[in-house]
């Protein structure tokens, strides 16, 4: 067997120098970029707060905090230690504060409304994913950013990490001939799947169902990968597990008369960082972060299939699940001349198999340190070869495969650096949920749904 090693990611190589949206704004030398930042929950208050502050403090400044939760958003002003004002009403925070950019952190079916709101005041956006839930939010954003002339910028980090750099680099080089099919499946363990049917993340009309707010992660990056655009889904997907599928249920955690026996018990009570954020403030507005995951209000799917027809041609085959032993993904790219698979975290794939319970915790951290004696591997193999060639990368598990902190150095410092149009606006926002909400349409219909059901936006075979 040969082993390459790609020894370094210029990752520019036969990448177009395309400006990305930051470079549309310049700050003076010797300026902060204002930030206000709407949503300070987990994400809100870690990567884009704590993190922001420890790493890009130099070159940016906080000028304004919002939340409808009065509580948690003073737990953050104190946790982030910054001074600025606190606002529950966002267009006042904009009018006061005058940011340069929002970073819109909040629950996923109002991520349009601030978006919108800040466009329409001349105000540049990061928004994290997704983009926003429906079809009819989507048009809105995308109408009032041609509007206004502002730009959004929407925070894709998975595409940042070195693994999946390393994929897009491999595929632009046309590595295994022109792909005709992907095989790309998803899995999530017990303990990070059942957090999204713990809260808010388990109601579609918050979230649009993880068709939406989880997998626009994966279609963005089949989008980028593929360098092409989606024109047709047929989806499958049903409640088989949680929600309504147990014997018994209660309302959360704490208190419950079935812990004993309930698999999914979680004492939130020991997390600090939780009760700060969370249970202290539940008399604000009843955010409950240890809903019962056997609630009847659960109605979205936990487990799902999508078949993606694209612009080029190719055809990706996707799943999604929910309740799995452990985390992890695979991912297999079917070319003319060949084939290119990866995989990151299945358990008896790697030396040292994950701590399923803290896995989730450490890809949510900004850790960016490989780990020693391991790699992530591709494996590509040539038709008629006898044998495969392996390319390797560093093995980062903190910060979502080092994509955030990657990101955000494109976004706050090195903004000239869009390696295979890394950066993401609203088109590759668009793109990505269009096939969510259209898998979502596909199962109810029970039928194929085209993108152009959905859009005026043309699919494009080729997006660079
Ligand atoms: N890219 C990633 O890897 C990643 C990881 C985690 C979360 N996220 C995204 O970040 C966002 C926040 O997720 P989270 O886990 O922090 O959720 P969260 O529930 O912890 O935080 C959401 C915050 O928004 C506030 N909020 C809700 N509605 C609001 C409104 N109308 N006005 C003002 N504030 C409002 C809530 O009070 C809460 O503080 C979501 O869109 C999620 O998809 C992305």
């Amino acid at each position: 067997m040969e082993r390459r090693t790609f020894m370094k990611f210029t990752a520019a190589a036969g990448a177009s120098l395309m400006l990305h949206p930051f470079e549309s704004f310049a700050i003076p030398p010797g300026k902060k970029l204002r930030l206000a930042l709407v949503g300070t929950g987990a994400r809100g208050s870690s990567l884009w707060g704590r993190e922001i502050n420890k790493t890009f403090g130099d070159v940016t400044e906080f000028v304004g905090l919002s939340d409808i939760n009065p509580g948690r958003l003073e737990y953050v002003k104190k946790a982030l230690n910054v001074t600025c004002p606190t606002f529950s009403d966002f267009e006042q925070m904009l009018r006061e504060t005058k940011p340069d950019y929002v970073i819109v952190t909040t629950v996923d079916a109002t991520h349009d409304e601030f978006i919108v709101k800040a466009l329409n005041m001349g105000v540049n956006v990061i928004t994290e994913k997704p983009m926003t839930t429906d079809e009819v939010k989507c048009k809105r954003i995308l109408d009032a950013e041609k509007k206004s002339g502002k730009k959004v910028t929407v925070a894709f980090n998975y595409r940042h990490s070195v693994h999946a750099m390393q994929l897009k680099e491999l595929l632009a080089q046309n590595r295994v001939g022109k792909v005709v099919s992907v095989d790309f499946n998803w899995y999530l363990n017990v303990h990070h799947g059942a957090d999204y049917f713990r809260r808010w993340h388990g109601r579609m009309a918050k979230s649009g169902s993880l068709w939406v707010h989880k997998a626009t992660h994966h279609f963005d990056l089949l989008n980028w990968w593929l360098n092409s655009e989606p024109v047709e889904v047929s989806a499958y997907g049903t409640l088989d597990h949680y929600g309504k599928n147990n014997s018994f249920r209660g309302t959360k955690c704490r208190g419950c008369e079935f812990k004993e026996k309930c698999k999914f018990y979680w004492d939130i009570t020991k997390d600090a960082g939780q009760v700060g954020l969370y249970v202290n403030n539940e008399q604000y507005d009843g955010y409950i972060k240890d809903g019962c995951v056997w609630s009847n209000d659960i109605d979205i799917y936990d487990k799902m299939s999508a078949q993606i027809i694209y612009a080029n041609g190719v055809v990706a085959n996707y799943s999604l699940t929910t309740y799995s032993p452990y985390e992890g993904w695979q991912i297999a790219f079917n070319g003319m001349n060949g084939r290119m698979e990866t995989w990151e975290d299945i358990p008896y794939l790697q030396k040292t198999p994950e701590d399923q319970a803290k896995r989730h915790a450490i890809e949510m951290s900004n850790a960016d340190d490989a780990v020693a004696g391991e790699v992530r591997e591709i494996m590509v193999m040539d038709n008629f070869a006898k044998n495969y060639e392996v390319y390797t990368t560093p093995k980062i598990r903190g910060g979502h495969g080092g994509g955030d902190v990657r990101m955000q150095r494109r976004m706050f410092i090195d903004t000239n650096d869009n390696p295979h149009h890394v950066m993401a606006g609203t088109r590759e926002g668009a793109m990505s949920i269009l096939i969510g909400i259209a898998a979502r349409k596909s199962i109810q219909l029970k039928r194929p749904v085209k993108i152009s059901e959905l859009t005026d936006l043309v699919p494009m075979a080729n997006r660079h």
